[in-house]
């Protein structure tokens, strides 16, 4: 793996259809949305006022995480430094490269965090530790 940072982790704007009457309608299509083909989707909800999420990196893993519906805070660390983003748009993605522990916080009531990940769930691709993931990203 290369040695991503969190800055190369973005916002990427999803295309908007929107309609005055029928409201609006955002795409992610393989080959042209994102850096990478979207393999598995999955999505939290139902998530209790003040609870966090994550709290793991993936060795290989890429994602888009949405806000589907309502806000939440997602805080990247690359294990030098660390950035945080509010999203509230469902036309807005955030692109998180492999190797970032992430944290979600701030759910607000009734959120959706959609997930469009690269590859079908492997446990061994979790670092579930964070000393162990610093280890792992002072030795790339
Ligand atoms: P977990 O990764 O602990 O959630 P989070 O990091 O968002 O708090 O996943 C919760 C449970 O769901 C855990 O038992 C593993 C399971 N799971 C799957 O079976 N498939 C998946 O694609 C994901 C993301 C989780």
């Amino acid at each position: 793996m290369k040695k991503n940072n969190v800055f190369d982790c973005t916002i990427i704007e999803l295309d908007r259809h929107h309609s005055d009457r029928k409201g609006n309608l955002s795409v992610v299509e393989n080959g042209a949305t994102l850096p990478f083909d979207v393999k598995r989707v999955y999505y939290l909800y139902d998530i209790p006022g003040g609870e966090g999420r994550g709290a793991h990196a993936h060795k290989e893993l890429e994602q888009l995480i949405v806000a589907a519906s309502g806000s939440f805070t997602v805080t990247l660390d690359d294990g030098f430094s660390k950035r945080s983003f509010f999203l509230n748009r469902p036309y807005q993605g955030l692109y998180v490269k492999p190797g970032m522990w992430r944290n979600l916080e701030d759910f607000s009531s009734g959120a959706v965090c959609m997930v469009l990940a690269s590859d079908i769930y492997k446990p061994e691709d979790y670092i579930r530790n964070y000393n162990d993931f610093q280890e792992f990203r002072h030795s790339l």
